[in-house]
């Protein structure tokens, strides 16, 4: 089941995602006594980590039992302007008491495959595994995704092998799009998680985010599509801009300053 959420402009979806988060851990901590966080790259998630800093929303989460993760990282290093732990340490890891042995950053100054089995070997010391090829025996709680106008998600981007990876939950790829070696989660961890969501803002995304939920199902070309939880839920946070093309079906009246709907 997908839900989509339509917030107004990116002030009210950096909320909107602010609130998202908030409840998510409230409710892992609540069952699991912990809250797996994986933060997205890129820019659009920015706004909403400063939100989740800010005192309306930061002193309802217990950092205490936060452990954030990455799902993907450019292979530069920490404090280079385009890491995107660099961008979360600013926006909100600074301003919030998560235990530094609980910031489980890439290291995306390593060689590249190498920071990438360092990293799988992290998640697996957490999360536990069905073998030592199978898949995380416990989920993330949540993901937090972007998505790129190409329609690719995390570091998957149309063609790569690691939108089909069976077996690694963790793969570094060069990137011809982007000129630069990426490091990102795979589907095989991201769809154990209990809940996926996509944060999307702009116009220029519009027909991508009509594709990826509208139109026919071609992963390879349309990577973002290959992230589905196989038993969590999967949620679309969209600015109103970001959703302008999806069909009226979609877009429930709106009861408040976002309005969800399911498919
Ligand atoms: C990254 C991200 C990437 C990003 C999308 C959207 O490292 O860049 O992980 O997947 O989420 O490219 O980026 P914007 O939010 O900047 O549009």
């Amino acid at each position: 089941m997908t839900m989509i959420k339509v917030a107004g402009g990116p002030a009210t979806l950096a909320r909107a995602v602010a609130e998202h988060v908030v409840a998510q851990a409230a409710d892992a901590v609540a069952r699991r006594g912990r809250f797996l966080l994986v933060l997205a790259g890129g820019s659009t998630p920015r706004a909403a980590y400063e939100a989740l800093a800010s005192d309306a929303f930061a002193s309802r989460v217990d950092w205490n039992r936060v452990h954030v993760f990455w799902g993907d990282e450019r292979c530069v290093p920490p404090d280079d302007p385009r890491s995107n732990y660099r961008m979360a340490q600013e926006a909100l890891l600074d301003r919030v008491a998560v235990p530094p042995a609980q910031v489980h950053r890439i290291r995306g100054e390593d060689e590249p495959g190498r920071a990438a089995a360092a990293y799988e070997h992290v998640l697996r010391d957490l999360l536990g595994s069905e073998g030592p090829e199978g898949p995380p025996r416990t989920g993330l709680d949540l993901v937090l995704l972007g998505l790129g106008a190409d329609g690719h998600a995390a570091s998957l981007w149309p063609g790569q092998a690691a939108v089909r990876e069976p077996v690694r939950w963790v793969v570094a790829a060069y990137v011809e799009a982007v000129a630069m070696w990426r490091i990102t989660l795979t589907p095989v961890v991201i769809n154990r998680a209990h809940h996926v969501s996509f944060v999307v803002s702009g116009a220029a995304k519009a027909d991508r985010v009509r594709e990826v939920l509208e139109g026919p199902r071609v992963p390879d070309r349309l990577p973002a599509q290959a992230l589905q939880p196989v038993s969590g839920r999967l949620t679309w946070l969209l600015d109103e801009t970001a959703a302008s093309r999806l069909r009226e079906r979609w877009m429930a009246p709106a009861h408040d300053d976002s309005t969800s709907s399911e498919a």
